[in-house]
C-alpha cells in the first residue's frame, strides 16, 4: 500500500479523485491524500467536514478478486487496521460501531466510506475513503456535532503526528488485507468483534426501509449485522445508522 501516493493541498473529495484514477487503471494500493476537502462526503450523501491541516482525508484503491456480496468485509477490515494504528501511535483504545464508525469515549473520530466499481457480480476496484479527526480542538467542531464527534488530540490531550499515523494505518491495512486474501474473513471477523461496542447490546437501527429495534447478535460471515427483534426473529441489516440504547 502507498507505493503510489497522490498528495494534494486542496481537493473536492479524495473519493472523487480516486474513482477517476481507478477508471484510468491506477494500480492496487494507489492512495490519494489531501490536506483539505471542500466537498468531503460521508455515507448517505452526508457532508464530511474536512478542514485544513487537522485530519487525515484519504482514499485507497484496491482490486480484490471477490464477489460483490463480500465487499462489506473490507469496511470492517479497514476499521480494524485504523483502530490498531491509533492504539499503537497514541495509546488510546478506540471502539468500533458497526458498520463504519470508530469512536473514542463514545464520540466519533473516524468514518469509513467504501465504494465500488463492479461489473456483473465481480468487483474490479474498491475505493476506501477514511476521514480521521486528528488534531481539531473541541471548539473547532460545529455546535451540532460537539456532542457526537471528537478528535484524537481532543481525547488524548496531545497533538498527534499525522504522517506517523498514516504510515501505521498503511502497515496495518496491508498486513490485514494480505491475511484476508490468503485466509478469508474469519480471522478479521474475530479481531473486529474484539473491538466492537454494539455486540450483545440493545440497539435501534435506522435503515432506508424503516426502524428496527432489538439486540445486536453479531455479524455474519459476510460482515452483515444480525439483529434479534423482540419477537425473536433474526433480521439481517445491510446498511443502517445504529444507536446503542
Ligand atoms: C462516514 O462516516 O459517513 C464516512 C466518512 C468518510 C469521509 C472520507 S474523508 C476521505 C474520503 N473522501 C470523502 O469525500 N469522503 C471520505
Amino acid at each position: 500500500m502507498g507505493r503510489n501516493i497522490h498528495f494534494e493541498e486542496e481537493v473536492t473529495s479524495t473519493q472523487k479523485i480516486a474513482h477517476k484514477l481507478a477508471n484510468a487503471g491506477a494500480k492496487e494500493g494507489t492512495i490519494v491524500i489531501a490536506e483539505q476537502q471542500i466537498e468531503g462526503r460521508g455515507r448517505l450523501a452526508r457532508v464530511w467536514y474536512s478542514p485544513k491541516y487537522t485530519g487525515i482525508w484519504m482514499s485507497m484503491i484496491i482490486r480484490p478478486k471477490i464477489p460483490l456480496n463480500q465487499t462489506p468485509q473490507l469496511t470492517l477490515l479497514t476499521a480494524v487496521a485504523i483502530v490498531q494504528a491509533i492504539e499503537k501511535v497514541t495509546g488510546l483504545f478506540p471502539d468500533i460501531k458497526w458498520p463504519n464508525d470508530i469512536l473514542i469515549n463514545g464520540k466519533k473520530v473516524v468514518g469509513i466510506l467504501t465504494e465500488l466499481q463492479a461489473e456483473a457480480d465481480q468487483v474490479h476496484s474498491v475505493i476506501i475513503g477514511t476521514g480521521i479527526n486528528v488534531n481539531q480542538r473541541r471548539e473547532d467542531f460545529h455546535e451540532d456535532l460537539k456532542s457526537i464527534a471528537t478528535s484524537i488530540a481532543a481525547e488524548s490531550g496531545e497533538k498527534c503526528d499525522r504522517s506517523l499515523l498514516i504510515q501505521e494505518i498503511l502497515i496495518h491495512f496491508e498486513n490485514l488485507y494480505e491475511q484476508y486474501l490468503r485466509s478469508g474473513f474469519k480471522p478479521i471477523k474475530l479481531l473486529w468483534e474484539s473491538y466492537a461496542i454494539s455486540l450483545n447490546k440493545e440497539i435501534v437501527a435506522k435503515t432506508l426501509q424503516g426502524t428496527l429495534k432489538g439486540k445486536a447478535l453479531g455479524i455474519d460471515d459476510e460482515g452483515i449485522l444480525l439483529l434479534q427483534t423482540g419477537e425473536g426473529k433474526i433480521e439481517k441489516i445491510y446498511s443502517a445508522d445504529i444507536k446503542i440504547k
